[in-house]
């Protein structure tokens, strides 16, 4: 029995900031922009919405989705980098919103490889058949931990959360194998004092090789090819290092998740919101083998082959 996705949610700010936007409050331009990030704009969230009620919307639709109770709720995972607090984490103050009577809750920081990690987690528990039902989420509000007199950062990031229910699923679907790694000498490349601070040039070297490595690493864990990929998830950091991914496994351009152009780097969050957005568009459909990868602080990586359904 493989553990797998049963259902799926997101949470998009509404306000949108455009390139445009920045050009006013920095020394930048929207061609810099695009062509360096393939960033147009980006969600930042309203001051009053912290990661903890983007986390929240968008699990309440990943149960609907699943069509299970917050009471069936075995153990909750939050991927973060930007709690409300240290304490009680995002994971607690959810299990209580939402009514998640049974539900053990903590949260996972690995900034943005953090899903892969929390999927990864929720694996072990269900397969073991400790649990049945997780909820796993990508949550950040890195707005508010960028320094919006760096340039060099300010444009990158930005806010939201996707949620995915986790649990058995049928035969041949499932996650089929799975990467997970960290390399705490590169620490020093992307971290937060008081805001995120980063070596873009580096952090770009390290996710070029580290994205296409995981790739390929995952497909033959699962005794699989380049061939056998419907679809790739690459985490929305830059079109730069997403295109070196699906260059490693030959892929067309329509094979690949993009929403880097329009929600910007939202870290944990944007794996599980660039699935429900090719879910919409019917890019990915029951039974696609889809390589999910996301590189991120730490520095982290990790990456999944899952065959798409319940
Ligand atoms: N607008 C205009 N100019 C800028 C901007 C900006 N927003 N930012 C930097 N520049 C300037 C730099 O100062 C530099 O000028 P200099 O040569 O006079 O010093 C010049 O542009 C070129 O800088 P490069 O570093 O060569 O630009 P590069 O092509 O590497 O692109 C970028 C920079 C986009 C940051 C790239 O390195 C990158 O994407 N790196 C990976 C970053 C990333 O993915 N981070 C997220 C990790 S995920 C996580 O854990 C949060």
């Amino acid at each position: 029995m493989n553990a797998g996705i049963i259902g799926i949610g997101r949470y998009l700010p509404k306000k949108i900031v455009t390139n445009k936007d920045l050009e006013k409050i920095m020394d930048t331009s929207d061609e810099w922009i695009k062509t360096r990030t393939g960033i147009e704009e980006r969600r930042i969230a309203e001051d009053h919405i912290d990661t903890s009620q983007m986390a929240f919307e968008a699990a309440v639709k990943a149960l609907e989705d699943a069509n299970i109770s917050a009471e069936e709720i075995d153990l909750i995972l939050v991927a973060t980098v930007t709690p409300d607090q240290p304490f009680p984490t995002v994971s607690c103050m959810l299990q209580e919103k939402l009514g998640a009577k049974k539900a053990a809750a903590m949260d996972i920081s690995a900034a943005c490889s953090g899903f892969m990690y929390g999927m990864i987690t929720a694996k072990q528990f269900i397969e073991s058949n400790s649990y049945k039902y997780v909820l796993v989420i990508g949550a950040e509000k890195l707005s508010k931990i960028t320094n919006w007199e760096d340039r060099n950062t300010a444009v990158l990031f930005s806010d939201g959360s996707g949620a995915v229910v986790m649990g058995p699923v049928s035969e041949g679907r499932g996650i089929l194998s799975f990467e997970l790694g960290s390399d705490g000498s590169g620490g020093k490349y992307l971290y937060q004092d008081e805001y995120v601070k980063m070596n873009g040039r580096e952090v770009f070297k390290f996710a070029v090789r580290q994205m296409g490595e995981s790739c390929i690493n995952v497909l033959e864990k699962a005794g699989l090819t380049k061939t056998d990929v419907d679809f790739l998830v690459p985490h929305q950091a830059n079109i730069r290092i997403m295109e070196s991914a699906r260059q490693r496994l030959e892929l067309p351009e329509e094979k690949m998740a993009k929403t880097i152009h329009k929600y910007g780097n939202n870290s944990s969050a944007s794996i599980p919101i660039a699935i429900v957005e090719e879910l919409e568009t019917g890019k990915i459909k029951d039974d696609d083998l889809i390589v999910m990868v996301g590189f991120g602080g730490g520095l982290t990586w990790g990456a999944i082959a899952i065959r798409w359904g319940r």
